[in-house]
């Protein structure tokens, strides 16, 4: 397998639990390069437009108001397989479907207050990376 690029989201819950370094440590763990990070605040129609996909499902409003309801940090991680990687490090959605030693088993408090994101197809990487990163950001 090539050296893939993924995206990932620290979610509020996390940042707000002081987490960021505790998942970053189970990224960097697994093998997986943290090659761009910042902290930032979503607005509504960043938020919106990022889960467009989910739109219309009923927890749409729920989860665009609890990502916007404190601050977020998004990555760019890189390594081999990331993509699978990463959501092997993650676990499940739902944190009580969780492996243990995953980061929403151990960090996460509901399947909306999950701790992380992460792309879920080489597709929606190349989509998600340049949502919030430009390529002189990003540093390989
Ligand atoms: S997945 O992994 O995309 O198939 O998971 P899915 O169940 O489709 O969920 C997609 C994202 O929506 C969030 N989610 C919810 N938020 C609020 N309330 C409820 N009930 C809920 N169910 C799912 C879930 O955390 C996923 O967020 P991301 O950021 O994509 O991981």
């Amino acid at each position: 397998m090539a050296i893939q690029r993924t995206f990932s989201i620290i979610k509020p819950d996390a940042t707000a639990r002081n987490l960021t370094g505790a998942i970053n440590a189970k990224i960097e763990e697994a093998g997986l390069r943290i090659i761009a990070q910042k902290r930032i605040r979503l607005s509504k129609d960043q938020a919106e437009g990022f889960y467009a996909v989910h739109k219309e499902r009923p927890f749409f409003g729920d989860l665009v108001s609890f990502m916007i309801s404190g601050p977020v940090v998004v990555q760019v991680l890189e390594g081999e397989d990331a993509i699978a990687k990463y959501r092997e490090v993650m676990g499940a959605t739902n944190p009580e479907d969780a492996a243990p030693g995953t980061i929403r088993k151990e960090f996460a408090e509901s399947i909306e207050a999950n701790s992380v994101h992460g792309s879920d197809a080489p597709e929606t990487a190349a989509e998600e990376i340049p949502f919030f990163f430009s390529d002189d950001e990003i540093v390989g």
